[in-house]
């Protein structure tokens, strides 16, 4: 069965009992027992329930394992797994730019009580080879990463770590399983925010925890019931539905975002653009044998001023300045003051982060418009500079 055939079949047939072409959303916290201790395998709603099972067993497949959990959020995803497997004098190696939440609570939830990070250019096969020690238990990847959509070798890395007998865990969410197969790629586990692409219409706040192997996967699910950070059964039903679509809008985020990038390269006012389509992008030659797109996502620096970056950030038609990504409506962020902003500047600057850096999550509206809105914003920077005018926030 091939990708999009998955996200609409598997898991989901009719409702037996009326025929509904669509499931109901079994909201209930509770279910009926035939005699005590014996259930129709379904016993209390933060243990299982049938919606969630449903959007479990389609994330599995399309990640192409068995063993998918879902979550409240990306976050809580990522607080199970490392709940599962940290323990007190591990070490665990992160991207130099890995999400913002994710350093925060390795930072600040698992080093206080004693777990060790090892942040480095997770890019760089002799960096990862040299952070590795017999104390390592996860190398976490996430690539393309956030904002700089910087591309990590799975395959070689995973290599690597497993001859150290680390796990590697990989955060999927920029490429998505349409895009990325990291299991095919050596990974042991992949986490989700599936709040971005996967549920794709930013209404709904969720993540997803996989494994390919039962035994790695066990302690997961362990811990999702025991510490209960599950999603409610109509956030499940929301990214079911998001799923059914999630190739073609992938497609189309692609397409947007390779069309911005051109558009923006070699632009006069554009110092640089990060897309790993382009082949000056340093990671384009392993994105390419590792993905089979290069996502949706742009970013790109400014060739201005604060002020001018603030003024275009402000002022689009198309692209509505918020948090998120991966949403049919475009967004744009400045990661300096908004994503990134907890990080202090001088760190900023040694990750790469300029404050004339933006990022772009082109929806799925047409490309020819996102492009002009974009080149418009460039326009208005020039005019003012020529007139000698700071620009105008434009009011929302
Ligand atoms: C790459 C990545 N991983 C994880 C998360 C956390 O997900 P959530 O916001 O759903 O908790 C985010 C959120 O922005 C993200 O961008």
């Amino acid at each position: 069965m091939k990708f999009a055939t998955k996200t609409i079949h598997v898991g989901q047939p009719s409702e037996p009992e009326t025929g509904a072409l669509v499931a109901p959303i079994f909201q209930t916290s509770t279910y009926e027992q035939d005699a005590p201790g014996h259930d129709k395998g379904f016993s209390y709603s933060r243990t299982n329930n049938p919606t969630r099972q449903r959007l479990e067993t389609v994330l599995a497949a399309l990640e192409g394992v068995e063993h998918a959990a879902a979550f409240a959020s990306g976050l809580a995803a990522e607080n199970a797994v490392l709940q599962a497997y940290l323990r007190p004098g591990d070490e665990i190696i992160i991207p130099l730019d890995v999400y913002g939440g994710t350093y925060r609570i390795l930072n600040k939830v698992y080093q206080p009580i004693g777990v060790v990070n090892r942040q480095i250019d997770t890019s760089d096969l002799a960096a990862v080879e040299a952070a590795l020690s017999p104390k390592t238990r996860f190398v976490w990847l996430e690539s393309p990463t956030n904002p700089r959509l910087l591309i990590s070798d799975i395959a070689a890395i995973s290599e690597l770590a497993h001859a150290h007998r680390a796990l590697v865990v990989v955060d999927n969410t920029f490429a998505t399983p349409f895009f990325q197969q990291p299991f095919e790629l050596g990974a042991d586990i992949v986490v989700h925010s599936a709040t971005k692409y996967l549920a794709g219409h930013s209404d709904t706040v969720q993540g997803a925890a996989l494994a390919k192997d039962a035994a790695v996967f066990e302690p997961i699910k362990f811990v999702q019931n025991a510490t209960g950070a599950v999603p409610s059964p109509f956030d499940c039903w929301l990214t079911l539905r998001g799923l059914k679509t999630l190739e073609l809008r992938m497609q189309r985020h692609e397409q947007n975002a390779a069309a911005i990038a051109n558009a923006l390269h070699g632009h006069r006012l554009v110092r640089r653009v990060y897309f790993p389509g382009l082949a000056s992008h340093p990671g384009h030659q392993v994105a390419r044998r590792q993905m089979s797109g290069f996502g949706g996502m742009v970013s790109f620096e400014l060739d201005g001023s604060i002020g001018e970056v603030i003024a275009f950030a402000s002022s689009r038609r198309y692209f509505t300045l918020g948090e998120s990504l991966g949403g049919v409506k475009a967004l744009l962020c400045h990661p300096a003051t908004m994503t990134h902003a907890s990080i202090p500047a001088e760190a900023r600057a040694q990750l790469g982060l300029s404050d004339t850096l933006l990022r772009l999550s082109p929806g799925c509206e047409n490309a020819e418009d996102l492009v002009e809105d974009l080149l418009e914003g460039l326009g208005q920077i020039a005019s003012a500079r020529t007139a000698r005018k700071p620009l105008e926030v434009a009011a929302r």
